[in-house]
């Protein structure tokens, strides 16, 4: 698959943006996953914590929406095309497969900060990548992406975390 679709006046050297091209499609992948992760988790929980989480849940799908955006718009303006379709998704993703059997909120804050966990790890990767490969801009949104995951993982974590 070619990743340059589009001429651009943007300066940065054709094979720096090729390749970022193809490390933010591969979190974009991540990122649309991950978001229907917490929406599977926002419909699917069950037991005395449900407003909570499930508001929470919501919270966390919506923010994770603006870093998508973000992310799929600069591989765009890298002269690539973003690759947004649930079929693109589902065989680029690299996150496990969210399951489908859990109700309580401890599994699915369980499985939640997994998701946000892994595609965390995987973001402060690209942040090296994007930096390695010449990108500063690139490296600074997966920075800002980075420390926006890392407070949602925060807020999901945080109810399993009481020392009782
Ligand atoms: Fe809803």
């Amino acid at each position: 698959m070619k990743s340059i679709h589009h001429k651009t006046r943007n300066d940065l050297r054709e094979s720096i943006r090729r390749a970022m091209i193809v490390l933010l499609n591969q979190r974009l992948a991540d990122v649309l996953d991950l978001g229907l992760q917490a929406k599977q988790a926002h419909w699917n929980v069950k037991g005395p914590n449900f407003i909570g989480l499930h508001e929470l849940f919501d919270k966390v799908a919506e923010e994770l929406e603006d870093l998508t955006d973000e992310i799929a718009e600069r591989a765009v303006e890298l002269g690539g095309v973003a690759h947004g379709t649930i079929q693109i998704v589902s065989k680029s993703s690299e996150l496990p497969a969210y399951p489908l059997d859990i109700t309580s909120g401890k599994e699915h804050v369980a499985a939640l900060s997994s998701a946000l966990a892994t595609f965390g790890a995987a973001t402060r990767v690209a942040i090296d990548t994007a930096t390695k490969g010449g990108d500063a801009d690139t490296a600074d949104l997966f920075t800002g992406v980075s420390r926006g995951v890392d407070k949602l993982l925060w807020m999901v974590e945080a109810h399993s975390q009481a020392k009782e």
